[in-house]
């Protein structure tokens, strides 16, 4: 979806199911629909997640947010820490709107060496570089409304001032100019900034992230170009000692199962330029609920990875009440060689087992027909299942709720893909396009399939096969699923789960 048509609704008070302490709104923990182990604002609405840095033991998340609506609206840059990437505490806003207009997406760096002078008193300046999104400018019909600027805090993060110089880095005429994800180039001793600039990605260039040369360009032949592009990422993961350049872009729309959508790039990348392996469109998550992802900067050769869940298919419509939006849970994002190819894959961040309660395990389950897993203790959202069988055939792994809802993940043996229907998963009515199939093409290959599931109140995250295939899709049944079904296909009535196991997860609200 364009800018231009995102909807604003003018500052609501809504009724908020939260109360308040020293100014703060405190969420409850019992809204219907409310994520318990997934980061979503108190109150009001949010989309990408903003400036993701580390730094002195805190993961800092920001986030484009509206505070006076559940709609999208003049964007701030909301704000929360976490020592562990699982239980966040909510901070004051950020950043605010200003003269030179709303506060979109972007990125924040450490910069240690001071390059900007921001620093002062030997304190350690954070650095963000985001977009001001200029909306009397866009309504004018102007072509240059977007342009990138600073902010920097000396307080580790609490308070940000905003660069006087600001704009710095001036747009030349292109409409969609945004998204700045700034990162240190050690081999050349510069910033390197990847911007999406409407169909492609630019990459800009400074000794002091205030002073900006344009480099290259990429991506115009390249990748999907079924909508615009948006919120890239570029770094470099290693792989069996060898160095790879990864590039991340979202393009709304125009994913592989409509709307908006991350592809990444394998490639190289000299300083000036990125050279992409090959000219394939690769996906990070074949769900329809994974946008706007990037990863945290300053976690040394660790790449942790967040999205925002949700589609800008149907983002301002989705049924919860006094906030809208979550993020996906944190991954890790490594490098695989898949038949000679060498591919992301995605999974949870291993501190996600912290929130791990007594798990059940069972092995050689034989399942004759549709059977239900988890027998014993009630079954209880969050929760994640991981699922080991040693063959390639039809089955559907069904959640379900005693009002009928139901959300089924399953495999096709004749196409090798992985599907998500959530068509009769609850509410489905807010939007035409929410009940549409997922696919996603199983990307692992041999005979062993290894599944993890996350299921909290409203979203289910799959990693199939190490994370080489990932689906993320969110829904709303009546009441949370509380029952979990394993049925083979019609044809191979016998099958051998190898392994089970249901882990019961602790809310980390
Ligand atoms: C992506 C996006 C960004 C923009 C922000 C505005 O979801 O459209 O390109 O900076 O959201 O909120």
């Amino acid at each position: 979806m364009s800018i231009r048509n995102k909807i604003f609704t003018p500052v609501l008070l809504g009724i908020l199911l939260s109360y308040h302490v020293q100014g703060q709104s405190v969420q409850t923990k019992t809204e219907k629909y409310r994520p318990q182990i997934h980061f979503t604002p108190q109150a009001h609405w949010m989309n990408d997640p903003n400036g993701m840095v580390y730094y002195k033991g805190k993961y800092h998340l920001f986030y484009q947010h509206f505070p006076g609506g559940n709609k999208w609206g003049p964007m701030h840059w909301g704000h929360a820490t976490s020592a562990d990437l699982v239980h966040w505490e909510h901070l004051p806003i950020a950043l605010y709107p200003d003269s030179l207009g709303y506060i979109f997406s972007g990125s924040a760096v450490v910069d240690e060496q001071n390059t900007s002078g921001f620093g002062k008193d030997g304190k350690v300046p954070l650095v963000a570089i985001f977009t001001h999104h200029d909306p009397k400018g866009e309504k004018a019909g102007r072509n240059d409304f977007q342009n990138q600027s600073l902010a920097y805090s000396l307080d580790e993060g609490k308070s940000w001032t905003k660069y006087a110089g600001n704009p710095v880095l001036r747009n030349p005429g292109i409409v969609d100019f945004r998204d700045p994800k700034v990162m240190w180039y050690e081999a050349g001793k510069k910033w390197i900034m990847t911007l999406a600039t409407k169909d492609r990605i630019t990459f800009y260039a400074s000794p002091n992230l205030k002073e900006w040369t344009k480099e290259s360009e990429f991506g115009a032949q390249e990748g999907g170009h079924g909508g615009v592009w948006e919120c890239p990422d570029l770094f470099p993961l290693k792989l069996e000692g060898k160095t790879y350049w990864v590039l991340i872009v979202n393009i709304n729309p125009g994913a592989p199962n409509g709307g908006s959508g991350g592809q990444y790039f394998i490639g190289d990348f000299d300083g000036k330029h990125f050279m992409p392996v090959d000219n394939k469109t690769r996906w990070l998550d074949y769900g329809t609920d994974d946008y706007a992802g990037i990863t945290w900067s300053n976690t040394g050769e660790r790449k942790i990875f967040m999205g925002w869940m949700n589609n800008w298919t149907y983002a301002n419509e989705v049924p919860t009440s006094s906030w809208r939006g979550a993020a996906t849970l944190p991954r890790e994002l490594k490098l695989e060689k898949v038949n000679g190819e060498v591919l992301l894959k995605t999974l949870p961040v291993k501190e996600l087992d912290n929130i791990d309660l007594k798990s059940v395990s069972q092995f050689n389950i034989e399942v004759k027909d549709r059977l239900k897993l988890v027998k014993g203790p009630a079954l209880k959202s969050p929760f994640k299942l991981e699922l080991q069988a040693d063959q390639l055939k039809n089955f559907t792994l069904s959640f379900e709720n005693k009002l009928g809802d139901k959300l089924i993940i399953g495999y096709n043996e004749k196409t090798n893909n992985y599907f998500i229907d959530r068509s009769k998963s609850g509410d489905i009515s807010f939007n035409q396009e929410f009940k549409k199939l997922h696919t996603a093409p199983r990307i692992g290959n041999g005979k062993k399939m290894n599944l993890i599931v996350y299921v909290d109140v409203a979203s289910v995250e799959f990693f199939a096969d190490g994370g080489l295939t990932v689906m993320t899709d969110v829904f709303f049944p009546q009441k949370p699923m509380d029952q979990v079904y394993f049925k083979p296909g019609a044809s191979n009535a016998g099958y051998i789960l190898k392994k089970l196991k249901y882990t019961p997860l602790k809310s980390t609200l």
